[in-house]
């Protein structure tokens, strides 16, 4: 249900909070638990923990983070932790039906007869029966077979022959089993995800795909929203992960300064006694959309966890401002597929430039 500005204030007056409402510059807000409902009517909590990288932490920060309270978990087959994943899951002691456990197939499984023995494979690492959510991790296929990164004599990336309309419809299949309760996709223009809808009978309940106060998407996120897909923010804290300034994937934009230390977020913390990472986190959260940011610093999963209070509209459209149409995440060249083709923060070619 909408909570209008009205209303809600009306709520803090009802409260006696007079205080939040004519101090905005000493403002200490709740912090909340916001969750949403997907369209196969199953909750999704608003904050998420990241798993990528760092495989020998994430058992301990996985379990801790469940302590903590996180209860949505993100990780993929291409990671490489799911089995310490699952030893933080069993370790928490937090019952596996309280927690959103997601992960996500790789290119190479994407044959419509490798898509459940590689579930399979997933499930057996994860030591579950079950995930919530399993998404297809990008719309290119790489060649069948046991090697992830399969390249020719020259390095180039080998596709394969199944197209992510096959894999999808094998992944249809898979909810049936009770072994997945919903499907989703990540990395996927908006013509890809038209493809499935117009071609399949299950609209993705997620699309998890790079958003950030540089690379907002308005557009492509109010039609996701219209569509009812809900929106997972990968890398929500834009170009904080030192990947980004490794692998060449954005070398062109990839001495940006760091979104969080933008000045106006630094302002933003200030009023709400929080700090640019929690402000951004926010943003997105205030946005309608998850965010799974990763750390496995102690102190520093503690901070992201306090991360889901109400911004004000004010604070939001000065955020607005902060877009740069800046993509980090685009392996285009590499994986040899024009990725996010429709969508901005591409400026290039498949064999020329990413950004
Ligand atoms: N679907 C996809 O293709 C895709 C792509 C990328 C990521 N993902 C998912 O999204 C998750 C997050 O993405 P990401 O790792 O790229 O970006 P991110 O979460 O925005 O940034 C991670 C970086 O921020 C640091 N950090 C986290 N919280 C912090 C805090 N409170 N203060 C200071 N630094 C903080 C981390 O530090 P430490 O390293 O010290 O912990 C790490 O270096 C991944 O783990 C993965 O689950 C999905």
């Amino acid at each position: 249900m909408a909570f209008s500005l009205a209303s809600r204030a009306n709520h803090f007056l009802a409260l006696g909070n007079y205080f939040h409402l004519h101090q905005p510059s000493s403002r200490h807000l709740a912090t909340r638990a916001t969750s949403y409902t997907l369209n196969t009517g199953a909750k999704i909590p608003a904050l998420g923990f990241g798993t990528f990288q760092d495989s020998d932490s994430q058992e301990k920060t996985v379990s801790q983070a469940l302590q903590k309270g996180m209860r949505l978990i993100d990780t993929a087959r291409v990671y490489n932790v799911e089995r310490e994943v699952g030893r933080g899951i069993k370790s928490s002691g937090i019952p596996r039906d309280d927690i959103f456990l997601g992960t996500k197939l790789w290119c190479n499984d994407y044959h419509p007869g490798d898509v459940e023995r590689a579930l399979d494979n997933s499930l057996q690492d994860l030591d579950t029966t079950y995930v919530n959510l399993l998404l297809m991790h990008y719309p290119c296929t790489f060649k069948r077979g046991s090697d992830r990164f399969p390249r020719d004599a020259d390095g180039r990336m080998i596709h394969g022959d199944t197209t992510y309309l096959d894999t999808w419809r094998a992944m249809e299949k898979l909810t049936k089993s009770g072994k997945v309760k919903a499907i989703g996709v990540s990395n996927f223009s908006k013509g890809e995800i038209e493809t499935l809808i117009n071609k399949s009978s299950t609209v993705p309940a997620v699309h998890q795909m790079e958003v950030h106060p540089y690379l907002q998407q308005k557009r492509f996120n109010e039609w996701l929203k219209c569509k009812g897909i809900h929106v997972v923010q990968f890398s929500p804290l834009g170009n904080m992960n030192d990947f980004y300034r490794q692998t060449g994937w954005s070398k062109e934009i990839s001495h940006m300064m760091r979104v969080v230390d933008q000045p106006i977020l630094k302002e933003i913390g200030t009023k709400y006694r929080k700090s640019p990472v929690q402000v951004v986190l926010a943003w997105g959260i205030n946005s309608g959309r998850s965010v799974i940011p990763k750390s496995v610093v102690d102190w520093q999963v503690e901070e992201n966890m306090q991360a889901d209070f109400e911004l004000e509209p004010e604070d939001m459209a000065q955020i607005a401002t902060l877009d740069s149409q800046a993509r980090f995440n685009d392996p285009s060249l590499d994986y040899e597929w024009r990725l996010y083709s429709d969508l901005e923060g591409i400026d290039g070619t498949m064999r020329g430039k990413t950004h």
